[in-house]
């Protein structure tokens, strides 16, 4: 992919400071990328962001968008082709939404048609139903709700390029969450080239194609994928920013449809114990999972439970508690599988059917394999540390 973004040498001393708010800064954006920016408060990211779209000034340095140098060019044409969704969202109080989402298109000129087609198919796209919303203003909105309408907004006149500071920074962790998760789907359509800033590295290994760790001043302490930020992090400034757990943030990278599923024998619940314990007779495992007429996973069941007398095998053994779809992280399949009783979790497809199981060695398994295709995208001066 080519570079869409490109910073030479960019700079920032703000009057009256004795040193530089971004100090030679060069980085290079691939187009269709999200670059996550993160580092400490104060570090310069929101700076670095408002210097993209000359917000404010550059003391010096080059900014170069899809290989045009842009330092100097009028900053209201360069705006029509970057949105920028502000730090705390930044609506106008006293416009309805619409009015909100619509202010480039108007300044831009559109005619009234096409504007109230953009708005409705904006606000589709951000989860956010036209005929209820349109016309109320922020204050009659969830905290979710106007950083949606933050996201709709900026990507109003359709930019190539998306500024994003903090843009889920004042939401809960579940509405967080379901905001991250709507935008990577989002982001699958709408392939933008995207420079999101954060302070939460949680945020940063969730989101990023690549992340830049930047210490004080925007200086980067590292620039790569999340894999290898956190297989193998530059310094003990990133080490210390990814803080504890890294392993564990690992297993986040990973979904269980990337790994190999372990096969249990299974017996329809309706076929009996004799049906049952031929199905465990012929293979090396000591249990084995009960399923309905539709393949749905129902009880685990040992052969020590299957052999004593009785009846129907409705309430033999345990229940099958902990399942997960393939699209579900390791991390989410960690989480059920510590919540169950079984250690085992049962992955299903989207309509509940057996697909496989996940067990705690299968997850060791794909750590190790992320850690080792990590280690070998890493230049050796890095890894030698
Ligand atoms: N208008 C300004 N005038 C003078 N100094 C400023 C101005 N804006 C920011 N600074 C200083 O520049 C440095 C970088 O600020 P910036 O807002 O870019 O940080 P940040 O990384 O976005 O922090 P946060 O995570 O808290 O949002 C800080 O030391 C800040 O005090
Ligand atoms: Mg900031």
């Amino acid at each position: 992919m080519p570079d869409m973004i490109e910073l030479e040498q960019l700079t920032k001393l703000y009057d009256g400071q004795s040193t530089p708010a971004v100090d030679s800064l060069d980085l290079r954006i691939a187009e269709g990328e999200i670059v996550i920016l993160v580092g400490p408060s104060g570090c310069g990211k929101t700076t670095t962001l408002k210097m993209i779209n000359r917000i404010i000034e550059p003391s010096s340095g080059i900014i170069r968008l899809q290989g045009e140098d842009v330092t100097r060019e009028n900053p209201d044409r360069l705006r029509r082709r970057i949105g920028y969704v502000i730090q705390q969202v930044g609506l106008f109080p006293h416009q309805t939404i619409g009015r909100n989402i619509t202010t480039v298109p108007r300044l831009l000129g559109w005619p009234q048609k096409r504007i109230d087609d953009r708005l409705d198919e904006l606000m589709h796209l951000v989860g956010l139903d036209p005929s209820t919303y349109r016309d109320r203003f922020p204050k009659e909105l969830s905290g979710g709700q106007r950083q949606r309408v933050g996201v709709a907004r900026a990507l109003a006149a359709d930019p190539p390029v998306m500024l994003m500071d903090e843009p889920f920074g004042a939401l809960d962790p579940i509405s967080r969450e379901r905001l991250q998760n709507e935008f990577l789907r989002l982001q699958e359509e709408i392939r933008k080239t995207i420079v999101f800033v954060t302070h939460d590295i949680d945020e940063a290994i969730k989101m990023g194609d690549r992340i830049a760790i930047l210490r004080e001043g925007s200086v980067i302490a590292q620039y790569d994928t999340p894999e290898t930020v956190l297989a193998a992090p530059a310094d003990d400034f990133v080490r210390e920013f990814i803080g504890s757990g890294a392993a564990l943030k690992r297993l986040g990278l990973v979904r269980v449809r990337d790994v190999e599923l372990e096969q249990w024998p299974t017996s329809p619940i309706s076929a009996g114990r004799e049906a049952a314990l031929r199905a465990l007779e012929s293979s090396e495992h000591g249990s084995l999972l009960l399923l309905d007429e539709r393949r749905r996973p129902l009880r685990w069941a040992h052969a020590r439970e299957l052999g004593q007398p009785g009846g129907s095998l409705e309430d033999v053994g345990l229940e099958v508690r902990a399942t997960v779809e393939p699209s579900a992280t390791l991390a989410g399949a960690l989480d059920s599988m510590v919540g169950s009783r079984v250690g085992v979790v049962v992955v299903v497809d989207g309509s509940g059917a057996l697909l496989g199981t996940v067990d705690m060695r299968v997850i060791m398994a794909a750590v190790e394999t992320v850690r080792t295709d990590a280690r070998e995208q890493v230049p050796e001066e890095v890894s030698a540390r």
